[in-house]
């Protein structure tokens, strides 16, 4: 989705902001933009490079980037940012959606303002142009301008009278401020920053900032000043290098055992069977009187928790409704004050997962958050949660995200369920099986190339469907999602149970079906409806546990996953998914890291 970066200082601003937009390529945009107040703006469609083509005649020691992603307005030149007023003075980049931006429109244009483009973001621009026409400062016109706009924004805006100043503010989306030594920055996430310096502000929901090389200043909508101190960014800019691999996605594939150690990492107390999560420490009494968790998340987030639900239930006793984010804000929920709200995100930007969460803490509920992005809105507006530790995703595809997500909800299982009168022995066994688990992905992990076989063979078809039961019936619907976003190929999930009940139609010899059937209770169940598909000579491709010699003679073919426990078998099943989706992807010669028409952070409804 769109993103912002920003430069004041004493170097040439123009390398140093493009570096920062291939940091947030992984985002995934359409268009990109620079304007830098000494000389001008470039904008081009597609990939950041470009903007090279015309960089030229760019430079100056300050200047606003941005990459888009479409929503009001084709994805062409004229929409991309940064927009600009009527004189061409005023420039401002923006995340977000301003709601009431057909109302501005018509106002200013009966003040006689003309509009370039088709975009909500330009009436920013054009609203400061006003109030700098009442001689008001810069900052002032920005702050007043920013009243009279409701919906959501991260924005910068730079004045061409003022080259080395620059405001931003943040309503709705992610903003930080990063300081270093002669020079500022702003963006809307830590990566662009991170390679500069360490010392950050996130901003805060209606908090404004006027950044100039030297000085740093936060006002609220009142312009008002506001103390606020800077923090140390964590994490690492080595990271979010693909470290010889030729995709991020395989990178992050190839992460996974050590994804789980991380999330791991201090949290087990094995001999006692118990998980020990610093971050639920302040709320873990209320957790006890829980009687009902809510799950929401959206796509691979969504996944998980409906793996969760099976984890919870089945293990710790307690009733679990999962929700699409989009969905839970808009229902009404009923909610008491024995129900709390677990959100699950990658990116903790999700606005749909956010505003979810603002809705729970609306009606006074408990809120966790089980988040990889420290820092995040989600994880600072929770009431306290689990940080994943994946370390940075950059592929839109979310892997190893959804693998730490899984052991995040198994560590909380074993955290409620212990609570609530799971036995020691039944402890002991959760917690020494996911010791085992990062060894099993790697074992999975080695048979790539045998995967990548089994893609070759099927790359061609057109639809797929995926089918499981119990907890491997959301690796069913994630393995179909990984399919589709990055090769753009049919796919669907089903639990297999309802096979008979309308998708069975659609099988024949051309139409594949992925049948995860590793050993368990409802082993017996997948091998009927293994069988059903069979009868109308649909192809199967079996997910199932090593040495399963029946599978041998129903599947056309097999990925082998090792033997685990039940509650733990999706993080197995879903690494040969995984591996299948980004071989056929690669094998179509498609960008699996950057998929057409997904951004990575979905930072709009
Ligand atoms: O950052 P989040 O985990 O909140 O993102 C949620 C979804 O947008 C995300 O999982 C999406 O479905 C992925 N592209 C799936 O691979």
């Amino acid at each position: 989705m769109c993103g912002i970066f920003a430069y004041t200082g004493r170097k040439n601003a123009v390398p140093i902001l493009l570096d920062g937009l291939s940091s947030l390529e992984y985002r995934g945009y359409d268009s990109a933009g620079v304007y830098c107040p000494a000389s001008g703006s470039v904008k081009s469609v597609g990939a950041v490079g470009n903007l090279l083509k015309n960089i030229d005649g760019l430079s100056g020691e300050s200047g606003i980037a941005h990459i888009r992603w479409a929503t009001h307005g084709e994805p062409t030149e004229k929409n991309a940012h940064p927009h600009r007023d009527c004189t061409g003075k005023v420039w401002v980049v923006h995340n977000g959606i301003i709601e009431n931006y057909l109302d501005l429109k018509k106002k200013l244009a009966m003040k006689s303002h003309r509009f370039s483009s088709d975009t909500d973001t330009e009436v920013l621009a054009h609203l400061v142009e006003e109030h700098l026409k009442k001689k008001k400062s810069f900052e002032a016109a920005v702050v007043q301008a920013l009243r009279e706009v409701r919906g959501t924004y991260g924005a910068v805006f730079a004045y061409e009278t003022e080259p080395d100043k620059l405001v931003a503010a943040r309503m709705g989306a992610p903003v930080v401020l990063g300081l270093g030594s002669h020079e500022n920055f702003v963006a809307s996430d830590p990566s662009p920053i991170m390679r500069h310096t360490k010392d950050a502000i996130f901003m805060k929901d209606g908090e404004v900032a006027v950044i100039t090389p030297d000085t740093h200043t936060v006002y609220n909508l009142n312009f008002d000043r506001i103390d606020r101190a800077a923090e140390k960014i964590e994490g690492d800019a080595e990271a979010i290098k693909k470290g010889g691999y030729r995709h991020f996605m395989l990178k992050e594939i190839m992460e996974e055992p050590d994804v789980v150690k991380n999330t791991l990492r201090g949290r087990l107390l094995t001999k006692n069977g118990l998980a020990k999560l610093g971050g639920l420490e302040s709320v873990a009494e209320r957790l006890r009187g829980v009687k009902r968790i809510i799950i929401v998340g959206c796509g691979t987030a969504y996944y998980a928790g409906l793996a969760g639900e099976y984890m919870l239930e089945g293990h710790a006793g307690l009733p679990v409704e999962v929700e699409v984010g989009s969905e839970f804000r808009y229902r009404k929920p009923v909610l008491d004050n024995s129900t709390a709200l677990v959100a699950i995100s990658q990116s903790g930007e999700t606005a749909d997962t956010l505003e979810a969460v603002r809705e729970a803490k609306r009606q006074g509920i408990l809120t966790l958050g089980i988040i990889n992005a420290v820092g995040s809105t989600i994880a600072r507006e929770t009431d306290a949660g689990i940080y994943n530790h994946a370390g940075p995703e950059i592929g839109v595809a979310s892997t190893k995200a959804f693998i730490s997500q899984l052991t995040a909800l198994a560590l909380l299982t074993l955290f409620l369920g212990r609570q609530r009168g799971m036995s020691l022995a039944e402890g002991k066994r959760i917690a020494e099986e996911l010791t085992r688990i990062p060894e099993k992905i790697a074992s999975i992990l080695k048979d790539e190339r045998k995967i990548k076989a089994v893609a070759k063979k099927y790359k061609d078809c057109r639809d797929f469907l995926y089918m499981g039961r119990t907890y491997n019936y959301p690796v069913a619907l994630e393995g179909a999602l990984k399919l589709k976003e990055i090769s753009y190929i049919h796919a669907e999930g089903y639990g297999a149970g309802e096979m008979k009940h309308g998708p069975l139609a659609m099988i024949d010899g051309s139409f594949p079906t992925v049948a995860i059937a590793p050993s368990g209770s409802v082993y017996e169940k997948m091998l009927s409806n293994i069988q059903e598909i069979r009868a109308r000579k649909g192809p199967i491709i079996a997910v199932s546990t090593a040495g399963d010699k029946m599978m041998r003679q129903f599947a056309s073919d097999t990925m082998f996953i090792p033997e685990t426990i039940e509650m733990l078998s999706p993080l197995l099943a879903v690494v040969p998914l995984q591996l299948f989706a980004y071989h056929i992807a690669t094998l179509r010669k498609l960008d699996v890291d950057r998929p057409r028409n997904l951004a990575k952070s979905v930072t709009v409804e």
